[in-house]
């Protein structure tokens, strides 16, 4: 996961960036890189030292060849458009600006495209556009202000932006659009880091910078503006240095706060997983999977609890669709018992957040012992079950606290669509034109994710008649109805309301006998082959007293306006990745469900975060 740090101030600031750097270590990286601003005798000069590998490397890149200055920003890279090397690493220069970024640049080929002839591009990342586009309009006379500002109005994507300019004395223009960006407030000198953990030992005092914000820092000041470009004053929050890795920010709750880090943990999961300069999805061979061969394989078998279950159920529904390959997905808890008919030519894929959970990792071991190739596809790469796997598998969603697993389902989706991608691809059922359009539409989610959470205060809103009720039922077809299940789960274990997911055409198979006046229904539905029929199912419970939510999309909104009680607009997504994004409003409205009853959110009753037990 990329990192980003910056330093405004009176001192010298190479050796503390190189601190920063090492305390975001931990979110793994392959380069590193830092910039500054050197004072010299023929005035300000913008310099860099970048390394693959190891901020040691860094360390002794800058050890030959020193630079220093009072004003600089530094990376982490976690490579997502082009190869892990030196020429791809951050800062990233384009004429007198020197810029850092974390996220993806979704319209990066078509900016490219636009400077085409007017610039020269050293880099295959989609970062280094950002950096032209700056200077670009710095050369038509454009203040450096409203260079910066004009940029991230042509920005498609999710990103976290430091930015320093030759020229600019002492200042760093900084922007948070998806990904966290926090500014640390010091004396006389002030800061910028990805997270609370970046700016420990240097800063307490943390502003958390707002959806679309961004902000010019100096050391003197700090001016932050909103995404209309009008001044705003955000709040300042004191944390704790030694709690920073594990700070909750300004979000109340841990849930809350990795709800909204989805834009990011996506955006790192779809780094390993894919090849987004060429829009790829990456081979066996490039994940590191020497001895797998999707074309060789007869079967899948998806294991795992609970959420990742329910990630596993989705991806039923991908590989079958799009690698054309038959899948089993078991509860872990039951596989073994159940004593399966395995075949040889079979994967087996366990699935789990911790890589710890009692149950799936027994059911790994069973199919180890039955001759089968396995896989783990974990958070926690140094988990037993990534350990003891013929394969392991990283999501990259980072550490996730809270009980209630959120960024780690969406990671586990990402990653199971990228491999169902690489599998069709291998297996000759999917074309280079359409592994293209399907890659394009996974480097959208992080943008589509960051949309979704603008819904925020609607589902609030409608979370708090949901907390009245005492059960509840969400529908979906197709990849929606594990996510039906998924939104049934997240209310019971954080809200305690009775829930349950259903297949929306078999509610009228039993389950429609419990519904009587005010019953809150959840239909997951987006204008896909299914919406008319899953909008039947919907009125089916209307007309039985049933209070109704739809989320949908704009076009599902106007075809169903007078038919649910309470429609939310999710934004216009592909029918592969929906369930990705159609997840955030699941989470959201258990989450403010849970809030208004007052639970404990990131510790609900009875409950672990990893179950080591069978
Ligand atoms: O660590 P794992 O992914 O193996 O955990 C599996 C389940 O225990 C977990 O997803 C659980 O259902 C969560 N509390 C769901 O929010």
């Amino acid at each position: 996961m990329c990192g980003i740090i910056g330093i405004a101030g009176d001192q010298s600031v190479t050796n503390r960036l190189l601190d920063g750097l090492k305390r975001l270590e931990y979110r793994g990286y392959d380069s590193a890189g830092i910039a500054v601003i050197e004072n010299n005798k023929d005035g300000d000069i913008l310099k860099r030292r970048r390394a693959q590998g190891k901020i040691v490397n860094l360390a002794e890149r800058i050890k030959q060849e020193p630079v220093d200055g009072v004003l600089g920003i530094a990376h982490t890279r976690w490579a997502t458009h082009g190869a892990p090397n030196e020429t791809n690493a951050h800062p990233h220069f384009a004429g007198r600006v020197g810029l850092v970024h974390n996220g993806i640049i979704e319209n990066f080929s078509q900016l490219r495209e636009q400077l085409k002839g007017k610039r020269s591009f050293q880099t295959q990342t989609d970062t280094e556009v950002v950096a032209h586009l700056i200077d670009e309009a710095m050369n038509t006379g454009m203040s450096a202000k409203d260079a910066f500002a004009n940029t991230l109005k042509q920005l498609t994507g999710a990103f976290a932006l430091g930015v320093i300019i030759d020229g600019i004395d002492g200042t760093i223009f900084a922007a948070r659009r998806g990904c966290p960006l926090a500014i640390g407030l010091g004396d006389s000198e002030n800061y910028i880091g990805s997270d609370a953990m970046a700016l420990a030992t240097l800063s307490t005092r943390v502003i958390y910078l707002e959806e679309g914000d961004w902000a010019i820092i100096t050391k003197d000041s700090v001016e932050v503006f909103d995404e209309n470009d009008t001044a705003v004053v955000r709040e300042t929050t004191i944390v704790s240095t030694s709690m920073a890795a594990a700070e909750k920010g300004n979000y109340r709750h841990f849930m809350l706060k990795e709800i909204y880090e989805q834009p990011e943990t996506v955006s790192h999961t779809l780094t390993h997983f894919i090849d987004a300069f060429h829009y790829k999805a990456k081979t066996p061979k490039e994940l590191e999977l020497e001895n797998l061969d999707w074309r060789k394989l007869e079967r899948l078998s998806l294991i795992a609890c609970g959420t990742a279950a329910y990630a596993a159920y989705v991806a039923k529904y991908w590989f079958e669709q799009l690698a054309l390959m038959p899948v089993d997905v078991d509860i872990a808890s039951e596989f073994r018992y159940r004593k399966p008919a395995l075949s040889k030519n079979t994967l087996a894929v366990a699935v789990s957040q911790s890589g710890e959970t009692a149950d799936t990792l027994a059911a790994l071991r069973y199919c180890q012992s039955k001759g089968l190739q396995t896989a783990a596809l974990v958070n926690v790469l140094e988990s037993t079950m990534a350990r003891e796997a013929d394969f392991a598998m990283p999501i990259n969603a980072g550490p996730e606290i809270g009980v209630a697993s959120t960024k780690a389902f969406t990671s586990q989706l990402t990653a199971l669509l990228s491999l169902a991608i690489a599998a069709g691809v291998q297996r000759g059922h999917i074309s280079e034109e359409r592994e293209h359009a399907l890659i394009q539409s996974l480097t959208q989610i992080p943008r589509l994710i960051t949309e979704t959470l603008k819904l925020d205060k609607d589902i609030e809103a409608l979370a708090l008649d949901l907390s009245k009720a005492k059960s509840a039922f969400y529908l979906g077809r197709g990849v929606h109805f594990p996510l039906a299940l998924e939104g049934a789960l997240k209310l019971k274990e954080i809200s305690y309301i009775h829930a349950e997911g259903y297949a929306a055409g078999e509610l009228k198979h039993g389950p429609i006998a419990l519904i009587e006046e005010g019953t809150p229904v959840i239909v997951i539905a987006p204008s896909d082959e299914m919406f008319e029929k899953t909008v039947s199912n919907m009125q089916e419970v209307s007309t039985r007293g049933a209070k109704t939510i739809l989320i949908t999309d704009a076009k599902g909104a106007k075809h169903a306006k007078d038919m649910a009680d309470a429609i939310l607009i999710c934004p216009e997504v592909c029918p592969e990745t929906a369930p990705i994004v159609y997840a955030i409003s699941i989470q959201l409205l258990a989450y403010h469900t849970a809030v208004h009853l007052g639970t404990d959110v990131d510790q609900p009753r009875n409950l672990a975060k990893s179950v080591t037990v069978e």
